[in-house]
């Protein structure tokens, strides 16, 4: 089929290159020009595992290709994809500038005759497709079109195999044509599609997005009852997570969670539901528990050390998660930042994010020193905290950082490292609701 994407983000361009490995002929369109020439001279501007092959393989094949004008697109395809930005306002609630401009752009270019699906894949508010096509109808009295809700619900780190092979497609539609369209897309991906109205599937992304967090914040408030108790929050997650109808997935205790997408669901999803007047009151709990977690590991490093300031802290990992560049909204950073603002001499190293945290100025490099190797972070620091879970560095050569460290302490803030083996190699352990108290040396 013929597909465009407008917004050549995370989601925009990931959607993109698997729609094209399946077989349909994709445009991809940004506003961007530094973007779109970057992606026509092969170059990819995030750092996705398995994204550049993909793009590359089907800009080859002639699947794929890329372009500033939304016209292209729109003239050249049935089906119209909206994955721009849906930004969180002060308030919480979500910014839809962006998606009230393509509504009109694409209002702008679509000729008499041209039936076109319009989907939107961003991650709105619900009633937004009501919204989107009262604003096309308005600036285009003759357009003929359908708008339909398409979810996604790939993860960050493991987009490709997860747009690839997705536990559902989700499809929101009032019109069968619209709907057998959809499905025409998605026949590849062999997967369950659910068709629903296009409010239900708005909200079913809000509503899983929030109930993952919840589960975060479930085990992270479990971690703490864990550590006043002496109990280890790694097997309580195991024993409730055999329950088949728990499941062990997102009950990872740690530093709590980051990132641009569930710190601004949880936030919208309340905002959303206070505007109906039903106030999901469960969530801000969610979203406390969440905040407390960081400052409760801050707590244990500042008891171990007494005083953080010109404390040598040495942190491995500024991603809000592993296997991606993407540092907005991490928790990794916020715990840098606040170890800095106690004065903390920081030496941080990331496999991929370094360089995005400075550039986006999420750190200040008179502050933080960057190093290339976990190893050379840790040289002379009085304390190593692990803040994102890299496999790097679970794999490191322990006796030898032990050996360059001043003190050999580690936070480990997503429960990575096996704390017996620490503790055989002579490092005084602290984990995330595994026991209050370390095994001393
Ligand atoms: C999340 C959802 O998992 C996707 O299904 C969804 O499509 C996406 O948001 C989105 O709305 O676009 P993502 O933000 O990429 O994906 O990352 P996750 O793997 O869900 O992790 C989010 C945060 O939760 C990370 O900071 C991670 O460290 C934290 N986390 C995750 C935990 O603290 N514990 C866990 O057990 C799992």
């Amino acid at each position: 089929m013929d597909l465009c994407i407008i917004g050549s983000g995370y989601v925009g361009l990931v959607t993109g290159a698997c729609f094209a490995e399946v077989g349909h002929h994709v445009i991809c369109v940004d506003n961007d020009q530094r973007k779109v020439d970057m992606l026509q001279r092969g170059e990819i501007p995030i750092y996705e595992p398995g994204l550049e092959d993909l793009v590359h393989r089907n800009v080859a094949a002639k699947r794929l290709r890329f372009t500033n004008s939304i016209e292209d697109g729109v003239d050249h395809s049935q089906i119209i994809f909206i994955a721009v930005p849906t930004p969180p306002q002060p308030d919480g609630s979500v910014d839809l500038t962006y998606i009230e401009r393509v509504a009109r752009e694409i209002a702008g270019v679509l000729k008499p005759g041209q039936y076109r699906v319009v989907v939107d894949k961003s991650t709105v508010p619900v009633k937004t497709g009501e919204k989107v096509a009262d604003t096309i109808r308005r600036y285009n009295k003759t357009a003929e079109f359908d708008v339909v809700s398409n979810p996604e619900f790939l993860r960050e780190g493991c987009a490709v195999p997860d747009l690839m092979n997705p536990d559902r497609v989700v499809v929101g539609s009032s019109s069968q044509k619209a709907t057998d369209l959809m499905k025409r897309v998605y026949e590849p991906f062999q997967a369950p599609i659910l068709v629903t109205d296009v409010n239900s599937a708005e909200l079913i992304k809000h509503a899983a997005n929030s109930f993952l967090s919840l589960k975060i914040s479930y085990i992270n408030a479990v971690s703490a009852i864990c550590e006043a108790s002496g109990a280890d929050v790694e097997l309580v997650a195991s024993g409730i997570g055999m329950d088949k109808r728990i499941g062990r997935n997102f009950l990872n205790a740690g530093l709590g969670y980051g990132g641009s997408c569930f710190p601004k669901d949880v936030k919208a999803f309340i905002a959303i539901s206070r505007q109906l007047g039903t106030p999901f009151r469960l969530l801000e709990e969610v979203e406390r528990i969440n905040e407390n977690q960081l400052g409760r590991f801050i707590d244990k490093v500042r008891d171990a050390l007494w005083v953080l300031k010109d404390k040598k802290i040495a942190v491995w990992g500024l991603t809000f998660k592993p296997d991606t560049d993407d540092v907005r909204n991490s928790v990794a950073i916020d715990l840098v930042n606040k170890l800095v603002a106690e004065g903390a001499h920081v030496t941080a190293y990331d496999p991929k994010g370094a360089e995005k945290a400075i550039e986006w100025k999420l750190i200040d490099p008179q502050k933080v020193k960057i190093v290339n190797t976990p190893v050379e972070a840790a040289d002379g620091a009085e304390a190593l905290i692990l803040a994102t879970e890299w496999k790097e560095f679970a794999n490191q050569d322990f006796i030898e950082v032990k050996k360059r460290m001043h003190t050999p302490l580690i936070f480990d803030g997503r429960n990575l490292f096996d704390p017996s083996l620490m503790r055989e190699i002579g490092f005084t352990y602290y984990a995330v609701g595994r026991a209050n108290k370390p095994t001393a040396i």
